[in-house]
């Protein structure tokens, strides 16, 4: 659709003697197809042409002429543009056959690095559905940068430093065994935090006790680093499970702790800089002119904390990538956090600290429950995961008995409704989590795309004896696209460039589900309205052809936003 928009806009500012580009950044797509394919508002005209929006359009509806262009109408200062729907199917479904999996693809962020900080779960917590947000988000962002052309690098700030190890070492030291945690995992070792955390409301000892040992990993004593690394080997064992289930992965896995040799460096720069001011043994730094509260950068025991880490990270990474744009992403309460250490690396003195981004996410809860590591209520994301896919099975056992690789099928379908979920709406909004619009075939979900997308395939399977027809792009008859629904569809397959770029620009991946639904939505339509198979041979190589657009377009978009795209479901 850019190529079409591009061409009228060029033409318009032709006869109008006005930028080519504003026009093109004026032309809307109407909301009803009654209203034309394009449409110009006019009244943005009307001042420096000094002509009424109607008499502008009036005057466009006369001259605009253009082998793509079948006919224009002037209405309540609108221009009105109604493409001649054969030209413009042929080149879309020309377009998208001959691009295939590059479909959308664009060289835009050539020669530009972006880092993503993403996923990020705390080491010896479970992945929590919380966390699964900033993973779905992050890695469908990493891919839709990368399928722009970006050179992607995509960072896994582990939560692996920090008091809280001190809290668990003691625990453990405590009540714990060798044995429990190795059996246990993860959960041995949330159970020993929770019981800290139990303990410490009578016993004030405790949390000296842990501020002692986190000290003692800083300074580098052997027997906390052992326990420590035994306690991040086992907790990465099981995201890396997680992180398999969803098909994402990450380039460096650097977490807080791979910072600890360069924070010295920063402490001491800050205070070149005059920014830590002492409090009561602790350092800080004022940002109250800049209405924010101070921020810790090292306790009274010396030690440092979550800001001090990333503060080094910033700068590591600019160092090591000289990336054009870092993004993190995190729950919206992480605000402030990022508010701070951006606004902290600015007073360093880096101008690239505009070049940082915080990508903000709305909380999960589930049946209206938030969720919470200390008091031990937390939903774990792998039980959420495989109920997702046994529940799919067990759908999938009733629509197609006998499908073969069921499990794999099931994994992907379950998984993708999931993310999909996750992925619906804004992210800034809260979202909750229910199983039954989660996993609905015919609502707006993971597994209606991806059923689109198989009945796309199979459509294509029983039309193999056609398919010479759909590969030899170029020569479709596609004249036969001219009925409202097989036109509407080529319209939204046309748009998916066009979307792909607004998402990257807006950080937004649900700007692809939202689309994709569309897509989906389209096809069904089409689906129902226009026979495929059994209409007659230029009807049915058009609308084949069509099929196998639309299975490209879906299962582009659905990589985009990491959704696999199976055959058969
Ligand atoms: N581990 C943190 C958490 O679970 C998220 C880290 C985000 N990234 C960062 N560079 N701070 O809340």
């Amino acid at each position: 659709m850019d190529q079409i928009k591009t061409l009228v806009a060029r033409e318009v500012a032709n006869l109008l003697k006005a930028p080519a580009a504003e026009l093109l950044q004026w032309l809307e797509y109407p909301p009803n197809p009654d209203m034309g394919d394009l449409s110009l508002p006019c009244f943005k005209l009307s001042k420096t042409l000094r002509m009424s929006p109607q008499a502008i359009a009036d005057d466009l509806k006369e001259r605009l002429q253009l082998p793509e262009v079948e006919q224009c109408e002037s209405a309540g200062g609108y221009l009105n543009i109604f493409f001649h729907r054969a030209i413009f199917s042929s080149k879309v479904t020309t377009m998208i056959l001959n691009q295939g999996e590059h479909y959308g693809a664009r060289n835009d962020g050539a020669g530009q690095t972006v880092v993503f900080d993403f996923s990020s779960p705390n080491i010896a917590k479970p992945f929590h559905i919380a966390h699964l947000r900033s993973t779905v988000i992050g890695n469908a962002l990493y891919r839709i940068h990368s399928f722009l052309g970006y050179t992607c690098i995509g960072i896994n700030h582990l939560g692996d430093w920090g008091t809280q190890f001190g809290k668990l070492i003691t625990a453990y030291h405590h009540w714990g065994s060798a044995e429990k945690v190795d059996s246990g995992g993860i959960d041995e070792l949330l159970r020993l935090y929770v019981h800290f955390h139990d303990q410490a409301e009578y016993d004030f000892t405790l949390e000296d006790q842990a501020r002692a040992w986190f000290v003692k990993m800083e300074q580098g004593d052997q027997e906390a680093l052992r326990l420590w690394r035994w306690f991040v080997d086992i907790s990465l064992k099981e995201f890396n499970r997680i992180y398999e289930l969803l098909n994402v992965q990450f380039d460096h896995y650097t977490g807080e702790s791979f910072y600890n040799d360069k924070l010295a460096a920063i402490v001491s720069r800050l205070k070149d800089k005059g920014l830590l001011e002492e409090d009561k043994g602790a350092w800080l730094i004022r940002l109250d002119k800049y209405d924010m509260p101070p921020a810790l950068i090292l306790k009274q025991d010396g030690s440092s904390l979550y800001h001090t880490r990333d503060i080094a990270a910033a700068i590591y990474r600019k160092e090591t990538y000289s990336f054009n744009k870092a993004i993190y992403i995190t729950d919206y309460a992480q605000n402030l956090h990022f508010g701070q250490c951006f606004k902290i690396i600015g007073l360093l003195g880096y101008e690239w600290a505009n070049e940082l981004n915080h990508v903000a996410f709305g909380r999960v809860s589930i049946d209206g429950a938030g969720l919470s590591t200390r008091k031990g209520k937390v939903i774990k994301l792998e039980d959420v995961l495989e109920q997702a896919i046994s529940k799919v099975k067990t759908i999938i056992e009733k629509r197609n008995p006998g499908l073969e690789n069921i499990d794999e099928v099931a994994r992907q379908v379950g998984v993708g409704a999931i993310i999909f979920n996750d992925l619906s709406a804004n992210r800034i909004k809260d979202i909750s989590f229910s199983w039954e619009e989660t996993l609905n075939f015919d609502g707006e979900t993971g597994p209606y795309v991806q059923y689109a997308h198989a009945r796309a395939c199979s459509v294509l399977t029983k039309a193999t004896r056609y398919k010479d027809n759909v590969q030899a792009p170029g020569r479709q008859p596609t004249e036969h696209l001219g009925d409202d629904d097989s036109y509407e569809l080529v319209k939204l397959l046309s748009l998916f460039p066009e979307q792909t770029r607004l998402a990257m620009q807006k950080l937004e991946p649900s700007i692809i589900s939202r689309y994709l639904i569309d897509v989906a939505q389209a096809f069904s339509r089409f689906y129902h309205e226009c026979p495929i198979i059994t209409a007659d041979a230029p009807v049915r190589q058009a609308r084949i052809a069509l099929v196998h657009c639309v299975k490209i377009t879906l299962r582009n978009g659905l990589n985009l936003i990491g959704l696999q795209a199976p055959e058969k479901i």
